[in-house]
């Protein structure tokens, strides 16, 4: 399979949407705290997939929804996968200074303001969702809140990422691997699902449904970003290829090999695919997203 890597106009129109969206809910760069605000729109415009975002708008389209009121979720997920992105790249984490073919964040404004950037920016996540308008009603609301708030925790990418941390020059077996993996990357991936899926108004069948979906789609993506750090060219990927290798960060290559990670991807992808059937054509937005997940070649 060999699937166009380029998403089609319908997803490119959506990313416009949530990136006008995102713009208009960050805080001015000519307010005080100007160099705050600097940062935190530095972090999150002009560059990224927006696959979170994304797989918002097309789990409430595989429920024949689209509204106003998705935008609060599209941004608030967006706002959170930046802020971990900021952090992630720290020298006290990955110490990456390349991010989205730019300096990172804290190589532009300094370790403090980055810190700050991100903690402002996952405060803005949860007003953003808490805010009339974002869920069809209270109690969805509170359930949307909660799903987002477990998916960034200790429970969830939080959780994934000080796996990652301890992993550094360890051999994990793969059940560890994809436990970290779910948790640090797939955690957010299926809160974004669930949100796109609550504020359409989705019954427990569907959101079961779209979780399997989420949960395939979201270990595919991380399966491919590892690929990716040893397969990827810098210019392209926009980050320092070959990174896992050198920090010693167990991957899915490096525990199972490149053919195998591959096997691993299709298997992925077929589970992920077969999870949306129930949903025939409106599915379509999520089947291209599954497929862009785990060929993308950034
Ligand atoms: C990078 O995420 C970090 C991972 C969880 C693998 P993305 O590949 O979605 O990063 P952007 O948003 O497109 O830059
Ligand atoms: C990052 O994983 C996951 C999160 C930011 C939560 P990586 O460390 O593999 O992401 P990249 O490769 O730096 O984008
Ligand atoms: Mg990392
Ligand atoms: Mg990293
Ligand atoms: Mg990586």
């Amino acid at each position: 399979m060999n699937p166009n890597i380029e998403l089609g106009p319908a997803l490119q129109a959506l990313i416009r949407r949530a990136e006008q969206a995102l713009d208009a809910h960050l805080p001015d760069a000519e307010q005080p705290p100007v160099e705050l605000h600097r940062a935190m729109r530095y972090a999150v415009l002009g560059g990224g997939k927006r696959l979170r975002p994304l797989l918002v708008y097309a789990a409430a389209h595989a429920l024949a929804c689209d509204n106003g009121a998705l935008d609060a979720s599209a941004c608030a997920v967006e706002l959170i996968h930046a802020y971990s992105l900021v952090h992630d790249d720290l020298p006290a984490m990955d110490d990456d200074d390349l991010r989205r073919g730019r300096p990172t964040c804290h190589i532009e404004f300094g370790e403090a303001m980055a810190i700050l950037a991100g903690d402002a920016l996952q405060a803005l996540a949860f007003e953003l969702l808490a805010a009339p308008g974002a869920a069809p009603d209270t109690q969805t609301g509170m359930r949307m809140l909660h799903a987002l708030g477990r998916a960034c925790g200790a429970e969830g990418m939080a959780g994934g990422q000080a796996l990652d941390l301890a992993a550094v020059g360890r051999k994990l077996t793969l059940a560890e691997l994809e436990h970290m993996h779910a948790c640090k990357t797939g955690a957010l991936i299926r809160a974004s699902v669930q949100l796109g899926a609550l504020a359409a108004g989705a019954d427990e069948a569907a959101l079961a449904a779209l979780d399997r979906y989420a949960s395939a789609v979201g270990l595919a993506f991380q399966v491919r970003d590892d690929i990716l750090d040893v397969e990827g060219e810098s210019a392209v990927i926009g980050k320092t290829a070959g990174k896992d290798a050198s920090a010693d960060k167990p991957t899915f290559p490096s525990i199972i090999g490149l053919d195998a990670s591959r096997a691993r991807l299709a298997e992925l992808t077929t589970i992920a695919l077969d999870a949306i059937e129930p949903f025939g054509t409106h599915a379509g937005l999520l089947a291209e997203l599954a497929l862009y997940a785990a060929h993308r070649n950034h």
